[in-house]
């Protein structure tokens, strides 16, 4: 049995239609793998997985799990204590129109301190990560203008700004070069 059929065996019948229906093996594997990973770590704490409506995967509270997969890589992450949410992103070329419609002024800004290359798409992935990580959090997704949500990345860590930066918290690593993740949890009242 290869990789890709020992994990859909794992899936419960509605998932394994949904990953049935992906083209490309590379999707199967990845969407497969993370639902597998958030299936093992809510395991045994008594709060079913499961996907709402809007896409996305759903327990019961305070615990609360989300993952990503980009460029053959998959995260999850779990919290105990609210919301959580997580992207992952390979760094790679984008365009500028794409950032603008995704970056405030001040965002952009500290974007184009750095030349066009590298470090550019890096910074750009730093502050689109931490975006997307919250708007997975509130399962909002892109429904919602990124650009609503404000970020500083220039500190040691990423922050929100604004009246979210109170009740959020958001911590980012790199598991290999080019390889962003950050993990925006909800802060308890
Ligand atoms: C959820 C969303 C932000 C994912 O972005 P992405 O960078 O393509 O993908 P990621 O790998 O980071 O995350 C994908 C996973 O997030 C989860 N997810 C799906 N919808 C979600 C939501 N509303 N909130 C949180 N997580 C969600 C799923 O587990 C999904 O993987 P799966 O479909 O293989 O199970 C984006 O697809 C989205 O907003 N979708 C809903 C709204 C929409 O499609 N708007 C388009 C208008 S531009």
């Amino acid at each position: 049995m290869d990789a890709l059929d020992a994990l859909v065996r794992r899936l419960p019948t509605v998932e394994r239609s949904r990953v049935a229906a992906l083209l490309r093996r590379e999707d199967r594997l990845a969407s497969a793998l993370g639902w597998v990973l958030m299936q093992d770590l809510t395991a045994g704490r008594g709060a079913p997985l499961r996907r709402g409506p809007d896409g996305r995967p759903r327990t019961d509270p305070p615990l609360d799990v989300s993952m990503s997969h980009s460029g053959g890589w998959v995260a999850a992450a779990l919290s105990a204590a609210g919301r959580v949410g997580i992207d992952l992103e390979t760094v790679r070329p984008v365009s500028p129109s794409l950032v603008r419609r995704c970056l405030s002024p001040p965002e952009l800004s500290w974007v184009d301190e750095v030349p066009a290359g590298p470090a550019w798409h890096h910074r750009f992935f730093r502050l689109w990560t931490a975006k997307e990580a919250f708007l997975k959090a509130t399962g909002a997704g892109l429904g919602q203008d990124p650009r609503t949500v404000g970020v500083d990345c220039s500190g040691a860590a990423p922050a929100l700004l604004g009246e979210l930066a109170g009740s959020w918290t958001l911590t980012s690593t790199s598991p290999a070069r080019d390889v962003l993740v950050t993990v925006c949890t909800e802060r308890p009242a």
